[in-house]
């Protein structure tokens, strides 16, 4: 059953009304190549994350590092609202290592593709299956929440994952994730995958998607459509390799296009994401949807007359909701209508003619791939009503 709404979106009904988001920017998002936080910035994203409203943050990966363990223990003693969690190997030493941080949930992962179970993990379906079992039932004696992850699930049997998932739902796991660990699937496998895995198991099913081919937004939402009812999102997007899905693109997608709700305050995102890129040193170019610096700026002549009568013309959300401002850029696209608008702004006054020159100007400012800043603009309205 779907719902075709007035703005053509296509709304299964199959999509929950509350949808949770784990955040693994300090896990993931670390692994973004030559990221590391210290323990003191660790513990400043987490109350970030915290304040923003994201249900569950994990925390890191405690076998990882001296540091990362005492990162783990440190945001579990913080008393935030969000679920704090550990991911650990499927063994031991890893869950042991997690328990002793005091986790509210414990992440265990193993790989279930053919690929990874003979290169990399030496064992067959069967051992795999088997410690993935004995490993959640260890964990979950202890009293934890278990999230349990078949890594390169979308490159491994569905028959398998499946079989996998019933056995660690029995075993007690209270969360099962699909990894899209490379990133290869697209929202319609996604659908088709998701869906078979849904009504499979009685438990919720969480997704993690990595953005090799850009798709990690696309193929969370489409998890989302067939029942899947929790995400895993970085910060900014960042991640292993192309990064993860970027929580500010889904917590935004999952509201304006599949219209339902997260516990995200939409009215943090901006500084959330600016944190991280001064604490990460990774900086967003400016297309970035959400949170770009252009991402509601708009130059040309065409865009900026319709943004003038009506900001829906050219924007798909109210940038307000998300505390940002528009912006209107002055440069070679420009019409008569966005420079006067800017002038007003400015406080100018100016004939016709002047005008007409000032535009003229500007585009063959433009036309030698300057760019015409607020200052750049005073002058040359300064030089043209001078004349
Ligand atoms: O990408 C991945 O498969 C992971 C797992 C640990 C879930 O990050
Ligand atoms: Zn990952």
């Amino acid at each position: 059953m779907i719902k075709i709404s007035t703005d053509n979106l296509v709304i299964p009904s199959k999509i929950s009304d509350r949808i949770y988001l784990l955040d693994t920017s300090l896990r993931d998002g670390e692994q973004t190549p030559g990221v590391s936080y210290t323990v003191e910035n660790k513990i400043k994203i987490a109350r970030q994350l915290d304040m923003l409203g994201v249900d569950v943050i994990e925390a890191g990966f405690p076998i990882t590092s001296e540091g990362e363990l005492e990162s783990v223990k440190k945001i579990a003693k913080e008393n935030l609202s969000a679920e704090i969690c550990g991911l650990a190997m499927c063994n031991k030493k890893s869950i042991d290592l997690a328990l002793d941080c005091d986790v509210d949930r414990i992440h265990v992962f193993i790989a279930t593709s053919n690929l990874h179970l003979e290169q990399k993990l030496k064992m067959t379906k069967e051992d795999a299956l088997k410690q993935a079992v004995e490993q959640v039932e260890y964990a979950k004696s202890h009293g934890v929440k278990i999230e349990f992850s078949a890594e390169d699930a979308t490159r491994s049997d569905l028959d398998f994952v499946i079989k996998i998932f019933q056995a660690v739902e029995d075993a007690g796991a209270d969360v099962l994730d699909i990894a899209d660990t490379v990133g290869v699937l697209t929202p319609s496998s996604m659908r088709v995958l998701a869906n078979k895995i849904v009504s499979s198991v009685k438990i919720p099913v969480s997704v993690h998607c990595h953005n090799d081919f850009g798709l990690a937004v696309a193929n969370s939402l489409a998890a989302i459509e067939v029942g899947a009812k929790q995400i895993h999102v970085v910060v900014n997007g960042m991640g292993e390799r192309a990064g993860n899905a970027s929580l500010e693109s889904v917590a935004m997608g999952l509201k304006h296009l599949l219209k339902t709700n997260t516990g995200i305050k939409l009215d943090k995102l901006m500084e959330t994401s600016s944190l991280l890129q001064n604490l990460s040193g990774i900086y967003m170019p400016p297309n970035t949807p959400i949170i770009g610096e252009n991402a509601f700026a708009h130059e040309s002549g065409i865009h900026v007359h319709g943004m003038l009568s009506n900001p829906a013309t050219y924007e798909p959300i109210d940038p307000t909701e998300i505390n940002i401002n528009r912006k209107y850029v002055v440069g070679k696209h420009s019409g008569t209508h966005s420079i006067k608008n800017k002038l007003n702004q400015l406080g100018f006054t100016y004939t016709e003619a002047q005008l007409k020159t000032i535009i003229y100007k500007v585009k063959l400012l433009g036309d030698q791939s300057q760019k015409i800043s607020d200052e750049k603009l005073k002058s040359i309205v300064n030089e043209t009503i001078n004349q």
